[in-house]
This record gives structure tokens, C-alpha cells and sequence, in this order.
């Protein structure tokens, strides 16, 4: 059995480490925790033991902690970073090279420039083999983890037919859980939105991929707006779709009519976290005029990165095929149920 460490308990960690507790093939030693608050004991209460870094070890007194950060990483396989975006650079020169422990970043940090935590982004769909042998490998982040599932299924169905593809991001502006974050009345536009070279960077950097990104007051979903042109006249859109009729992690919904009605359904169907863990496309949106097709998807940002990093943790630990890999994370997420649920929740009338 390998021992694996979730360091940061936020959005992701937290899902991650309630995740893996349930694998019969891991023991989470732990999880660490930087701020003396409330989530100390939500963790504790959830059957976690918790670290704290050796320097703050004093401002947990009231808490029952069980060791240092320090420790903890001295005692593990391998870490699942979850702390904020740069950070995980910070932890990884700090604490994960020195033990030489094998560790797994999240997408708010780098593969590029003198700060890159790894040489390889993550996308199970598409270099899953890849993580065997590394001791450093970054997840995509959810928007960049959610393109991979619509581009990797057309470029291999489509290939040389492909000439473009034009994306526009809806970011959503905090998650459900960050209520300590608001939610300001703007929309916000990022100018060189890392989500473009990051795509590129496992879809191969000559990918006709352009991204343009805004950051609307909602902590509902992600949405993309995509426009995809091939050489000559476009496929039906009924052809399009059954390309994703038995795409892991891919829902068709024709009814739903935004974001919250999609995360109600997750609720009301008591999917953990209220995670639907896939991109949702939107059906009754798809049009083609001529060489083009418009798509509109949804992803669900926190939970679409669990089952990934359930994948990669499996092939840098176990180097496990990737059936075999694949197999093990669904009897944990269930995602082929929930496809299937939301699918029949949203059909068409
Ligand atoms: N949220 C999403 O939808 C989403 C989706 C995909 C990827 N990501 C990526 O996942 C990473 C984590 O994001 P998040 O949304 O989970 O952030 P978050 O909710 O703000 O949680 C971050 C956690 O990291 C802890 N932390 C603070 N300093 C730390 C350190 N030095 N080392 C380790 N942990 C530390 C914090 O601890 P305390 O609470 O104790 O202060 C907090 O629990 C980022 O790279 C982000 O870009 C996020």
C-alpha cells in the first residue's frame, strides 16, 4: 500500500483526500493545513489527520494536530500539492526535492519559464503513459483539463480536416466553497490567458488553438464558447455528437439552460461536493454555418481535476495500464452512472 500526502485542504485538496481515503490501494497519511480556522476540524471530524508546517506549529495549539508538514512528507510516497497557484514551485524546492518525495501539482503553477514545477502537463485522454517514471508532473488546470476532452476525440476522428479552433472562456469568478472570496458586479478580461500555451503544451504547441478568456461574477461552472473550423463543409452536428456518445467524462445535455440548473441537478442526484467531475455539452447551442461548428460546453471546475489526479497519482505510483488505471478510478467516481444521470435528466423533450 503507498502512503500519499494531500498538502492544502481548500477547494481541491479537500476533494481530492475525501476521495482517496476510500481507495482500498492508498493510505492518506494525512492532510496539511496553514491556517488555524474551522477547516482544522472539519478535517479531524472527517477521520484526517492533520499537519501544519513546522514554523506555525504554535498558532495550532488549540487544535489537535498531529504532526508537522515536515514530517509528514518524510513519511509519504508521494504528495498531492493543493495549495494556492505558485505556491506548489515554493513547496516543491522547499519541502518535496529535499525528501526527494514524488509529488503532483495542480494547474495554477507552471510548465513553462524558471519557476515550471514539471515537464509534463497532465491530460489522462492524451499522455497518460507519460506520468510512468516521473517524479514531478503537473494536472492541468479545469479549464485546460476540459478542452483536452472535446480537442483529443476531433483531432482523431478529423485530423488533417481541422484548420482552427477558437475558444472563448467564461470563467467563473470563486468556487462554492470560497465564501470568504466576493463575487464583485464586473466582468473581468485576462489578457494572455495561460490556458492557450498550456493546451498547446500537451495537444502539441502547432495546435491551431486560439483562447480568449473573461471572468464573469458567478461561482457556477466554466463555460467555453468554441468555434471549430474544418477544411471544407463541417460534419453534421448529429455526427459531432455521437463522437462524445461514449467519451469518458463528456455528458450531452439539451435542455439545461445554464450553470446552476446543471450543479441543482448534481444536488438534488447527491453527487459528492455537488461535482458533476465532467464537461457538459450543450447541445441545443450547437450550429454550423458553412466550414464552421459552434459548441458550447460547460465544465465543472472543481470537480472535473479529482478523477484526474486519481489517474495520475495511479501511473506515477503504480504505472498501472491505463485500462486497468481507468477501471479503479471509475469504481471510486462513478462517472459512467452520473453521465448517464445528467444525461437523462437533461434530454431532449
Ligand atoms: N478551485 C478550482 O476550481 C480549481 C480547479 C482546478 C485547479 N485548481 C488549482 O488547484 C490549486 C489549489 O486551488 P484551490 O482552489 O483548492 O485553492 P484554495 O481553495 O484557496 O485552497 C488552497 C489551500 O492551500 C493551503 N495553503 C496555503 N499555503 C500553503 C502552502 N504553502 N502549502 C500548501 N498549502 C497551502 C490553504 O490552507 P489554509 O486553508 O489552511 O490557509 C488552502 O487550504 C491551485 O493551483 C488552483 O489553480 C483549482
Amino acid at each position: 500500500m503507498k502512503r500519499v500526502f494531500v498538502n492544502g485542504y481548500g477547494s481541491i485538496g479537500n476533494r481530492i483526500a475525501q476521495f482517496i481515503k476510500d481507495d482500498p490501494q492508498i493510505k492518506v497519511v494525512g492532510v496539511g493545513k496553514f491556517s488555524p480556522d474551522d477547516k482544522v476540524n472539519d478535517a479531524i471530524a472527517r477521520g484526517f489527520d492533520v499537519y501544519v508546517p513546522q514554523k506555525r506549529i504554535e498558532s495550532f495549539k488549540n487544535y489537535k494536530i498531529k504532526g508537522t508538514i515536515e514530517d509528514a512528507i518524510s513519511n509519504c510516497d508521494l504528495v498531492i500539492d493543493g495549495a494556492p497557484g505558485g505556491i506548489g514551485y515554493a513547496n516543491k524546492k522547499q519541502l518535496y526535492e529535499p525528501k526527494g518525495v514524488m509529488a503532483i501539482y495542480q494547474g495554477g503553477e507552471s510548465v513553462f519559464g524558471d519557476e515550471r514545477v514539471s515537464d509534463l502537463l497532465f491530460n489522462s485522454r492524451v499522455n497518460y503513459k507519460e506520468a510512468f517514471g516521473k517524479k514531478h508532473v503537473m494536472q492541468g488546470s479545469c479549464n485546460v483539463t476540459g478542452m483536452g476532452r472535446i480537442l483529443q476525440p476531433l483531432r482523431e476522428k478529423y485530423g488533417s480536416r481541422l484548420v482552427r479552433f477558437d475558444a472563448i472562456l467564461v470563467r467563473r469568478w470563486a468556487d462554492l466553497e470560497q465564501t470568504d472570496k466576493s463575487v464583485p458586479d464586473t466582468v473581468e478580461w485576462s489578457p494572455n490567458p495561460h490556458h492557450q500555451d498550456d493546451v498547446k503544451f500537451y495537444m502539441g504547441k502547432d495546435t491551431p488553438l486560439f483562447i480568449q478568456a473573461i471572468k464573469v461574477p458567478t461561482r457556477q461552472m466554466h463555460v467555453h464558447m468554441m468555434s471549430i473550423r474544418f477544411k471544407d463543409m463541417t460534419p453534421n452536428p448529429s455526427e459531432i455528437l455521437d463522437l462524445f456518445k461514449d467519451e469518458h467524462g463528456v455528458a450531452t445535455l439539451w435542455t439545461a439552460k445554464g450553470t446552476k440548473q446543471i450543479r441543482d441537478a448534481a444536488e438534488s442526484m447527491k453527487f459528492s461536493f455537488k461535482d458533476t467531475n465532467m464537461i457538459h455539452i450543450h447541445a441545443n447551442m450547437m450550429e454550423t454555418i458553412g466550414d464552421t461548428i459552434k459548441m458550447v460546453y460547460s465544465d465543472d471546475q472543481t470537480g472535473i481535476v479529482i478523477p484526474e489526479n486519481h489517474m495520475l497519482m495511479q501511473a506515477m505510483l503504480f504505472q498501472k495500464s491505463y485500462e486497468e488505471s481507468f477501471s479503479h478510478t471509475e469504481s471510486l467516481f462513478h462517472m459512467e452512472e452520473k453521465k448517464k444521470a445528467l444525461e437523462a435528466f437533461f434530454a431532449k423533450k
